[in-house]
């Protein structure tokens, strides 16, 4: 008998399915996310690995001609999100908006192969042009002069209203946003959602990429928000390392991508901020922005190994009673609720963890595990929680959360 949680997750998945995609949660966000998407299909892959495939390349079938991957896609006009296909202005063959999110679904689709013994390798074979111009992608149109990967709207590293992008931030005008009705706060709360003027900059970035037509080129001088991220970099790294081994295993085309994990991993270590002894945000032409976030702790997941980073981790652990808050709940900008400014996200969570279990840092990984199971089973599948009492925050029936209980924090018990 599948354990009543179990089968609620399942359900979570299973209503929210599309057919062919999966949407993070029905209201508030009704499209294709990218890496929400990558999280779906691993869930999926506990009970139909099938419908696991079908996520990824439903994904990929958006793909633009350049090798970027959306991070919407919108395969069907729902009214009650903004901004929607025409603000965005895709070029792409599927409406979408116009940047990207972290490739968590490189990694995932090794994930979900190695799990597949039958026909992964035909599956996976079949991605892999895909997953290699999209790598390819961020190397030509991403990398600072250090090598480590910048987004180029906050939307873009998936942490909405970090404090990473504040200084960033503060270049984009504020005036021009124009007139628009937000969507967001008909279903969340307005106190646990970025700001007014947040939504002005985002808007203003994105008016900017529509009009350019989304040319990396003229983006690359035009656009003021350019941030090299630990969370973007790290997955990154994690990606083209994937890619390397599959495309070893497989005889595929691996051309470049040996150099190319050497030159994410010294991007990776570019972003050690030494007077806060820890991985951190770089805003380009201002240096390191000096916030301690959860994207830190992503390094072991990358595939590095950084024993001051491990000691910030041991006291991020005991820091709040729900790790791991998104932002240092000491600084002067945690906000408990407030999204990516305090917030435990339970997918965050799972990748910190894989990571740590790669490295046998067995006691770290069973802390944040056990914190995450107790977070879930008290409080249910949300998109994010707040660290401090566990409270359960933002969209409900969240497909990310669902797969980090069927894939980690639910089976902390028979795993152990
Ligand atoms: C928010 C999150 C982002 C996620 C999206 C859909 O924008 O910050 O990471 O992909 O919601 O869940």
């Amino acid at each position: 008998m599948l354990d009543d949680l179990d089968h609620r997750a399942r359900q979570v998945l299973v209503n929210n399915d599309r057919g062919n995609y999966t949407i993070p949660t029905a209201g508030l966000y009704p499209y294709q996310w990218n890496w929400d998407s990558a999280f779906a299909a691993l869930g999926f892959s506990n009970f139909d690995v099938e419908r696991a495939w079908t996520e990824i390349e439903t994904l990929f079938a958006g793909q633009w001609p350049d090798g970027m991957v959306p991070h919407i896609l919108f395969h069907e006009v729902n009214e009650g999100y903004f901004p929607g296909p025409d603000i965005w202005g895709g070029i792409g063959p599927v409406p979408s908006s116009g940047i990207t999110q972290p490739p968590v679904a490189i990694s995932f689709a090794r994930r979900i192969a190695i799990r597949d013994s039958h026909r992964a390798e035909s599956r996976l074979a079949a991605l892999y042009p895909a997953m290699l111009g999209w790598h390819r992608w961020f190397m030509r149109w991403r990398l600072d002069a250090h090598g480590a990967v910048c987004v180029t709207h906050p939307w873009e590293g998936g942490r909405d209203n970090a404090p990473d992008w504040d200084r960033a931030m503060t270049k984009i005008p504020l005036e021009s946003a124009g007139r628009y009705h937000r969507r967001d706060t008909a279903h969340v709360a307005a106190e646990m959602r970025p700001k007014r003027e947040d939504y002005d900059r985002y808007l203003w970035l994105v008016n900017q990429g529509r009009e350019l037509q989304w040319n990396q080129a003229q983006l690359r001088d035009e656009n003021p928000f350019r941030v090299a991220d630990p969370a973007m970099t790290f997955i990154c790294l994690r990606a083209a390392r994937d890619l390397l081994a599959t495309g070893t295993e497989l005889g595929l085309e691996i051309d470049g991508l040996a150099a190319d994990v050497r030159r994410l991993q010294e991007g990776a270590e570019s972003l050690w901020n030494e007077s806060i002894n820890s991985f951190d945000s770089r805003t380009a032409g201002d240096g390191f922005n000096d916030v301690e976030s959860s994207a830190a702790f992503l390094c072991w997941y990358a595939g590095i190994d950084q024993r001051e980073q491990l000691k910030r981790l041991r006291i991020a652990l005991k820091q709040v009673p729900y790790p791991i808050a998104s932002c240092d709940p000491d600084s002067q900008q945690f906000e408990a609720l407030r999204y990516w400014r305090g917030p435990t996200w339970a997918f965050m969570n799972y990748l910190i963890g894989i990571g740590l279990e790669e490295f046998a840092l067995e006691d770290e990984a069973d802390i944040l595990r056990e914190a995450t199971r107790s977070l879930i089973s008290r409080s249910g599948f949300y998109e994010y929680y707040n660290p401090l009492t566990g409270q359960a925050a933002g969209g409900g029936s969240f497909a990310w959360t669902a797969t980090v209980w069927l894939d980690w924090a639910g089976r902390y018990e028979e795993d152990k």
